[in-house]
């Protein structure tokens, strides 16, 4: 990294400050220093006396934006190395433009104890390009039967607790699990999944189901116990993240919540948004066989709407990948998820932006600043004295999502075949350019 960074004629879009204009940025040892039109070396000999080198990069048409938080990432590490692990996953995450993400607890062994919590920790300090935070487990080994070692995790750094890929199933367990988390501050996430109305359904009950043959899971299965955790939450008065909500009775669930004044968030993912039941055809495509699963159009018209309109606080992946033979499996047998890091922002500039649907700010909104908050982290601005954590998008590249192009460990992904629009081009983490021209930096 020369002395000094020169970004030139970005457009800059930050909403906690209001910012949304082309302007040049220059960082210095890791920070912004300056935040202008026009700006020039102080000294125009600067850069050609050596003393203090200069380097200018134009990023004309290009969006530059506070780095991305992805909450609901599946790194695999411990325990299942073989579809992912926190040096492949957390290099995807950089490519895909997140200078955060949150780490789930549904490894082998899970993360439901302080050594697992310190593991993922110190490993991601040595391999991953990014920041990785940990979400630790409400009960042990997600088996919803005796709380985990939360004091423990949360000591150890863990932010959040969730048995995310599971839904707690007694009321009582997920109480106790609520007033212990509200002692350390940090939110319940919240995986709603009743399993025995869920039972063995593999895809949106209803005529996706009834056409394919395959077992339905009804939208009812996450309804019940979104409205079964806001109860909790209206007991307890522990902040409550719903977790990938699926259906639009689930979104009007969390709606009527926050306008009961509980602190009630939720999140959205890509394939949610961008997919539905109809897309699963009669090839029956196990990387869209998702949990929960891909509604209806009617639902996944209402989720993107509520994106839109700002009821939905963060968008979030749920990244997870599979190996390849584990997909290619007959539909039932297939595990549930898809790959998203990779592919996230583009679909959403695509789908979104691009039309005029959602704004940049929004997007910085629902990508960098609500997680942070809901996590309790500290913002990340773009201001004169702020670290320089950064991604820019470029809008201009067009191409095809294909299994050859992933860095993540997996290609599971639900968009093979897609036709996207932009391309994140850089990030910085810290000041350190981590990600130039699309390419990690060694
Ligand atoms: O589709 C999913 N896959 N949803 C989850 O909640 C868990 C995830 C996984 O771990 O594979």
């Amino acid at each position: 990294m020369p002395t000094k960074l020169f970004l030139q004629n970005a457009r800059v879009v930050d909403p906690q400050s209001g910012l949304d204009e082309v302007l040049d940025l220059i960082i210095c040892h890791g920070r912004i220093v300056a935040l202008g039109q026009d700006l020039k070396p102080k000294d125009p000999t600067e850069s050609s006396s050596g003393a203090a080198p200069c380097e200018y990069y134009d990023l004309a048409g290009q969006v530059i934006m506070p780095g991305l938080f992805d909450m609901h990432v599946h790194l695999r590490e411990p325990g299942y190395e073989y579809k992912g692990d926190i040096a492949s996953e957390s290099k995807a995450a950089l490519k895909g433009g997140f200078t955060d993400i949150l780490a789930m607890p549904n490894t082998s062994p899970a993360c439901d104890n302080g050594e697992v919590v310190k593991f993922v920790i110190d490993k991601a300090a040595e391999v991953a390009p990014i920041r990785v935070h940990v979400c630790g487990a409400l009960t042990k080994g997600e088996q919803g039967e005796a709380l985990a070692e939360m004091g423990d995790m949360f000591a150890s750094g863990a932010c959040a607790f969730s048995d995310d890929g599971r839904g707690v199933q007694d009321a009582g367990q997920m109480r106790r699990a609520m007033d212990y988390a509200r002692q350390f501050g940090c939110p319940v996430l919240s995986h709603c999944q009743d399993e025995g109305l869920a039972g063995v359904g593999q895809v949106n009950e209803g005529a996706c189901s009834t056409l394919l043959g395959l077992a339905g899971w009804p939208a009812a299965a996450e309804e019940i116990q979104i409205g079964r955790d806001i109860a909790l939450c209206r007991l307890t008065g522990e902040a409550l993240h719903v977790q990938h909500v699926s259906s639009a009775h689930g979104l009007a669930l969390v709606g009527a919540a926050k306008a009961e004044g509980l602190p009630v968030t939720c999140e959205v993912t890509p394939h949610h948004l961008f997919l539905c039941e109809e897309d699963i055809d009669k090839t029956y495509p196990t990387n869209l066989k998702v949990n929960p699963p891909l509604r209806t159009r009617a639902d996944m018209e209402a989720l993107q709407e509520a994106l839109c309109s700002g009821q939905i606080d963060c968008i979030a992946t749920d990244h997870a990948p599979h190996a390849q033979h584990e997909k290619q499996m007959e539909f039932e047998l297939a595990p549930f998820g898809t790959t998203g890091l990779e592919t996230a922002l583009s679909l959403l500039y695509t789908e979104l932006i691009e039309p005029g649907r959602l704004s940049w700010a929004s997007l910085v909104n629902h990508y960098a600043v609500r997680p942070r908050q809901i996590l309790g982290q500290a913002p990340l601005r773009i201001a004169e004295g702020e670290p320089a954590n950064l991604t820019v998008f470029n809008p201009r590249p067009t191409w095809t999502v294909s299994r050859t192009d992933f860095v993540s460990k997996a290609s599971n992904s639900a968009f093979l075949g897609r036709q996207l629009k932009g391309q994140v081009s850089q990030v910085f983490v810290d000041g350190q350019w981590r990600l130039r021209d699309g390419l990690p930096c060694a």
